[in-house]
């Protein structure tokens, strides 16, 4: 990735928000993992306890980085250096060498980051001025009480902000042109606070006649969507979205699919799946080289493109 070059053709500041940072899977228990996201250093670990926590990565006695060579003990993170311990919630819990702990030392502080943890994911709150989360990121409502079960996973960093990447829905005129799809009708779109939510009727073609499908989108912020496909087949789509740096995203999506699927629809699943991942390739080799424009010359047809950007506003601090 070209780091300079990108982050001139974007002069987009990075939004606030609850982003994805690892794969459950990637942090057993006591393990420990630097994080360079979102333009900042932070030191991710699992405690004892089975949680994962999130710190600012450099140690303030003496500044070496809490993500190599530190150690958890039981729920804290033990730094390599000096030894001095931190809670989740960034207390120093342990200097070994000294009897006292300064009290100011002793309090919970702002290098902890506020973690959620939910479908095979670890998610921190951004926020530019370190306020404390504005919304909760709730679990997948989408799929109901009956057993669902991960699918396929796949990332990829591309050279494009967040809000540029998720304006690929609203850009209506691109799905014919670049993508040779029938152009998808204009959704329906709810705002509510922080939450996007739209909806589209649409017939698919299948090859034993058109079938009524129905795609939902919920996006509780700037930094995850879920779009649940009805009818054609039973799917869902988690979609993250984490800014790198202005100019970079670490992209990635998890499907998740019903335990017990009609054998007819694994086939079309399958499809589907495949099908995004091309229509996604084709965006990328176009994200690569574009800018993004302020004052773009749209026309009708293109899509409820400015009206994404001035919603997307409120995800700037
Ligand atoms: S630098 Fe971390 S304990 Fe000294
Ligand atoms: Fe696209």
């Amino acid at each position: 990735m070209d780091k300079a070059s990108s982050a001139k053709r974007y002069d987009l500041p990075l939004p606030f928000g609850w982003f994805a940072v690892a794969r459950s899977e990637e942090l057993g228990p006591g393990a420990v993992k630097p994080l360079e996201l979102i333009d900042t250093e932070f030191v991710l670990w699992r405690g004892e306890d089975g949680a994962a926590r999130v710190l600012d990565a450099y140690c303030p006695h003496l500044g070496a980085h809490l993500g190599y060579d530190s150690k958890v003990v039981g729920n804290d993170l033990q730094c390599p250096f000096h030894h001095w311990q931190y809670a989740g919630d960034g207390r120093v819990t342990a200097i070994p060498y000294s009897p006292k702990i300064p009290p100011k030392l002793a309090r919970a502080c702002d290098r902890a980051w506020p973690v959620y943890e939910d479908m095979g994911m670890v998610f921190v709150w951004w926020h530019p001025h370190k306020a404390v989360p504005l919304w909760e990121l709730s679990p997948v409502t989408e799929i109901g009480d009956e057993g669902w079960v991960a699918d396929e996973y796949r990332d990829w960093v591309v050279d494009i902000p967040v809000q540029e990447l998720t304006e690929n829905g609203a850009d209506i005129a691109h799905f014919a042109a670049l993508h040779g799809t029938r152009s998808p009708p204009v959704p329906e779109l709810k705002i509510d606070g922080y939450t996007r939510y739209s909806s589209v009727s649409t017939r698919m073609p299948t090859p034993r006649g058109d079938i009524d499908g129905k795609i939902t989108v919920r996006a509780p912020g700037p930094g995850v969507s879920f779009t649940r496909f009805h009818g054609i087949t039973e799917m869902l789509l988690m979609q993250m979205h984490t800014p790198i740096d202005r100019g970079h995203t670490l992209l990635r999506h998890q499907y998740f699919v019903p335990a017990v699927l009609e054998e007819r629809k694994v086939n079309v699943t399958r499809a589907l799946i495949r099908e995004t991942w091309r229509q996604l390739e084709q965006d990328i080799r176009i994200w690569k080289h574009k800018k993004y424009l302020s004052n773009p010359i749209l026309v009708k047809g293109d899509g409820p493109i400015l009206a994404y950007r001035e919603f997307f506003q409120r995800y700037y601090a």
